[in-house]
């Protein structure tokens, strides 16, 4: 079954064709991040109003681009939440509408779900397994027991690991969005002039807390203006730190030998490497997206589309968007 998936939750207008939740026939998606490089990250407004413009050409160019016409569709599905309102309401509106127009089932999915399903297009899903996901929206530790049952197990306190990439490449001038640019910057440093403190959470084992070193790295700024290159590798190192040791604390404490990442972080060569290597040592499986799907895009939202039953077709109408919709 070809399955029309539509992502629209952020700044990535995007839409795609899915052959059976897995073979991807086309992916376009139209990044208004340039638009959003002129104001230093995302505004809402000028989001929605970008995906206004771009939800259509990027449907008909999936179609286009899959040799598929609409008849030839199965199932529309859309991310329905978290993120931004009035840019989720975009995708959520064109689905409706095309599935009316077209007859067809419409299924709404979570968008953190849906990058977990980034997994499904490079390869087989085995559950159950831990599952990291590590965006510039959330960044989250869940029991995936199987496909549609996640558990969380850990959550970010503050801020997500994408967003503290954001904001201090934003602080040190690097422009949006801040995390290639950090990872970038980062790999011209020696490494360990600097280490910056490393956040202490109460209670949740397996949580995160990001605004610290954030707050640090803007101290530490002001401190040595010139050393831009070493306090980006300082912030990388601190965060991929605390994502490696609670992933891998989590798996073991919890007895999962097989960890799937997803999300945008995930595109960081110097996480994927220092998360691969711990795990081999600790002996548990790790598995990161290809580069393409790390980041936000529709292939993975059709791939989950595949594997979730479609709303009733009476129900379907009123399948909304919610900017805050919590998985599990
Ligand atoms: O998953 P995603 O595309 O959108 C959300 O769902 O949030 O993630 C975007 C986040 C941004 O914060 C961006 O800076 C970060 O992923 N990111 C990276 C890299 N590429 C994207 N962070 C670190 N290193 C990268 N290479
Ligand atoms: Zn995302």
């Amino acid at each position: 079954m070809r399955v029309l998936g539509i992502e629209t939750s952020c700044d990535e207008t995007a839409a795609a064709v899915v052959e059976d939740g897995r073979r991807v026939l086309s992916s376009v998606v139209l990044s208004s991040a340039a638009v959003m490089r002129r104001y230093g990250g995302v505004v809402p407004e000028v989001a929605a109003r970008e995906h206004v413009a771009a939800i259509l050409p990027a449907v008909s160019t999936a179609l286009a681009e899959a040799a598929t016409r609409p008849e030839e569709i199965g199932r529309i599905a859309v991310t329905r939440g978290p993120g931004l309102l009035g840019a989720l309401l975009v995708g959520v509106t064109a689905a409706k509408s095309l599935a009316l127009a077209w007859g067809k089932p419409l299924v709404g999915v979570h968008h953190h779900e849906a990058h977990l399903y980034a997994h499904a297009l490079s390869g087989t899903i085995e559950l159950p397994a831990l599952a990291l996901l590590v965006s510039g929206g959330h960044t989250g530790l869940f029991a995936w027991m199987d496909h549609g049952q996640l558990r969380r197990v850990g959550t970010t306190r503050d801020d997500a690991a994408g967003e503290a990439f954001d904001k201090t490449a934003r602080l040190l001038g690097l422009g949006y969005p801040g995390g290639p640019a950090i990872e970038a910057l980062a790999a011209q440093a020696q490494g360990g002039r600097f280490r910056l403190p490393r956040a202490k959470v109460e209670g949740g084992p397996y949580d995160f807390s990001f605004s610290g070193v954030k707050t640090a790295t803007q101290e530490l700024y002001r401190q040595h203006p010139e050393d831009r290159q070493e306090i980006a590798w300082a912030l990388q190192e601190a965060v991929v730190e605390a994502l490696v040791e609670k992933s891998l604390r989590a798996a073991s404490d919890l007895g999962f030998e097989r960890l799937y990442a997803a999300g945008g972080v995930t595109a960081n060569q110097y996480f994927r490497r220092r998360l691969a290597e711990e795990a081999r040592r600790r002996g548990v499986a790790v598995h990161f997206p290809e580069l393409v799907w790390c980041t936000d895009n529709a292939a993975m939202v059709a791939a989950l589309g595949y594997f979730r039953a479609p709303c009733d077709p009476g129900e379907q109408w009123r399948l909304n968007a919610d900017p805050s919709w919590r998985l599990s």
